[in-house]
């Protein structure tokens, strides 16, 4: 049933972490596993949709028929994005996307000075990928994720307005939850309408998202 609203739909999803790199050998990263995003590519597959992957670095492995792009970090991530996103008809942002990166990516490793006992990191501001295609491209459906440790709903819900998306997934993270796991529980959000799903595997939890947009939008 769910595989004929599906069926030749085109759907990007990106997933996994990103790396911000310090200097050759150094990065700043999350734990994302790319789990989720896997799933719902995997789940999408299935039901006969053409899907493209923007993977982050992870140690997964993606069905031959996926069209998966691997970058390393948020920059590149965006131009991959962007890159695919033409023709889209739907885009889930699955990715931890690192909110900042070092300002300098030395092009040689740092030395600790002799004596030293502190350094200071300058960070500046990664591109906000989702809310960028969700601003340019409004025939796109664009699906963001919101992992929050607190305040899980009233966030998501805040976020979902303020990055302009179609949908926001709200995904309580820490204390063994989300971020590592196998289980998930997403609630479901769009301006109109909210849906807590009963914490189940991430293929189930991707097979009811993408059930949900089915019926939202188209
Ligand atoms: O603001 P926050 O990082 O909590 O938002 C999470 C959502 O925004 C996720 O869908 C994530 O993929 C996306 N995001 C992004 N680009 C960023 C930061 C987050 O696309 N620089």
């Amino acid at each position: 049933e769910l595989a004929k609203h599906w069926q030749g739909k085109r759907l990007l999803v990106s997933a996994g972490p990103t790396q911000e790199a310090m200097d050759p050998v150094r990065f700043l990263g999350n734990r994302s596993s790319g789990k989720m995003g896997f799933a719902i590519a995997e789940t999408a597959r299935k039901l006969g949709a053409v899907v493209t992957l923007v993977a982050g670095p992870v140690a997964l492995s993606a069905h031959p028929e996926i069209r998966r792009v691997d970058v390393v970090s948020a920059q590149e991530m965006l131009a991959a994005v962007t890159e695919q996103v033409k023709q889209q008809d739907v885009f889930i942002s699955a990715a931890a996307v690192a909110d900042f990166r070092p300002e300098t990516a030395h092009d040689r490793k740092l030395k600790k000075q002799a004596g030293q006992d502190d350094m200071t990191l300058r960070l500046v501001k990664n591109p906000d990928i989702v809310a960028t295609v969700a601003q340019q491209y409004p025939d796109v459906f664009v699906v963001g994720f919101a992992a929050e440790t607190d305040d899980v709903l009233a966030h998501a819900r805040e976020k979902r307005a303020r990055k302009g998306l179609d949908m926001i997934c709200a995904n309580r993270v820490g204390d063994g939850l989300g971020f590592e796991t196998d289980d998930n529980q997403l609630t479901l959000m769009t301006e109109a309408q909210e849906r807590a799903l009963t914490p189940s595997s991430k293929s189930q939890q991707a097979f009811e998202l993408l059930a949900f947009i089915a019926e939202t939008s188209f």
